[in-house]
């Protein structure tokens, strides 16, 4: 495919420009680069190329042939509904996602079986008492999602001896994962021994409000990580399982509305730790290395792993 005029906006539009100034693929090609509230009518109409982490307000299809998400997650793009036309390619960027939500989990997890807060307040009170930390190769694990970033997730948790199951659509078995379960399979049995939940999984129109009264009831004493998409989760029935027991804790870093409004109960629940949506932040020299590979292999025709199936949504 041809690409002669592509607009780049959105939050990394200004660093993008700086990066790409002078970058050779990009000679002889019409760039723009725009503010999301200065993007106009006419530059949609101008680009066969928009490049941005969502679409703006008042986005409109014009004469795009490609739309390249900077960040991993679609759910925005796909909220255009049954807009998407056919012959729109949506690619998204792949990088380094899969370690930092590694590193993120493992963060929580190590806080978590270290009884970092246990002995804070043992400090407080100067109180010396050993009791003995958990070990990681003891923890049990249940990734939701085995693409890209639940297996780079699996393969960093396996490093530490972490028993790591999966569950997915299609429940194929991964590389990474001791086994893995479709959503179908899950049952009441799933989850009663896992200590860590972590769901990296898409908002899609299978797993909006997937986390609900029914899932957490099969919960036992769990830590519920949330870096997917916070659509995905009743955070009604999260409070539930915090209050009944099924779950231990929730970290979450996606909310369905962010930022998370301030009269949201979930900022003061004591077995809740908000983060603002950091665990995974696209750089704009990782946004840059992605969008350019992909740009080389939209023109030659060549392999696109990064493409986005529109139909399944992600
Ligand atoms: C972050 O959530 C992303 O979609 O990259």
């Amino acid at each position: 495919m041809k690409i002669i005029n592509i607009l780049f906006t959105g939050r990394l539009v200004k660093e993008l420009e700086r990066l790409l100034n002078s970058e050779e693929m990009l000679k002889g090609m019409g760039v723009r680069f725009v503010a999301d509230e200065e993007v106009s009518s006419e530059d949609l109409d101008w680009a066969d190329a928009y490049v941005a982490f969502h679409p703006v307000a008042h986005f409109q299809f014009g004469n795009l042939k490609w739309v390249h998400s900077l960040g991993a997650g679609v759910d925005r793009y796909m909220a255009l509904g049954d807009r998407w036309p056919e012959d729109v390619l949506l690619t998204r960027t792949i990088t380094s996602f899969g370690r930092k939500i590694g590193e993120y989990a493992l963060s929580y997890m190590l806080k978590e079986t270290q009884l970092h807060d246990r002995f804070r307040d043992q400090q407080g009170r100067a109180e010396w008492k050993m009791v003995s930390p958990r070990a990681l190769d003891e923890m049990k694990v249940v990734v939701f999602g085995t693409g890209e970033i639940g297996q780079e997730l699996a393969r960093i948790l396996g490093f530490f001896g972490v028993q790591v199951d999966g569950v997915s659509r299609s429940g194929a078995d991964k590389d990474y994962f001791f086994r893995v379960m479709s959503l179908c399979e899950v049952d009441d049995s799933s989850f009663t021994e896992a200590d860590f939940i972590i769901n990296t999984l898409p908002l899609t129109k299978e797993t909006v409000g997937l986390f609900d009264e029914r899932l957490f009831g099969c919960m036992n004493q769990a830590v519920f990580i949330n870096v997917g998409r916070g659509g995905t989760v009743d955070h009604g029935a999260l409070l539930n399982a915090l209050d009944s027991g099924a779950l231990k804790e929730a970290v979450l870093d996606v909310f369905e509305e962010e930022p998370l409004p301030a009269d949201s109960p979930l900022w003061n629940h004591p077995g809740v730790t908000v983060t603002p949506h950091i665990s995974a932040i696209t750089t704009p020299e990782e946004a840059v290395v992605c969008f350019l590979e992909t740009l080389e292999a939209v023109e030659s025709g060549g392999e696109l792993r990064n493409r986005v199936d529109v139909g399944r949504g992600y």
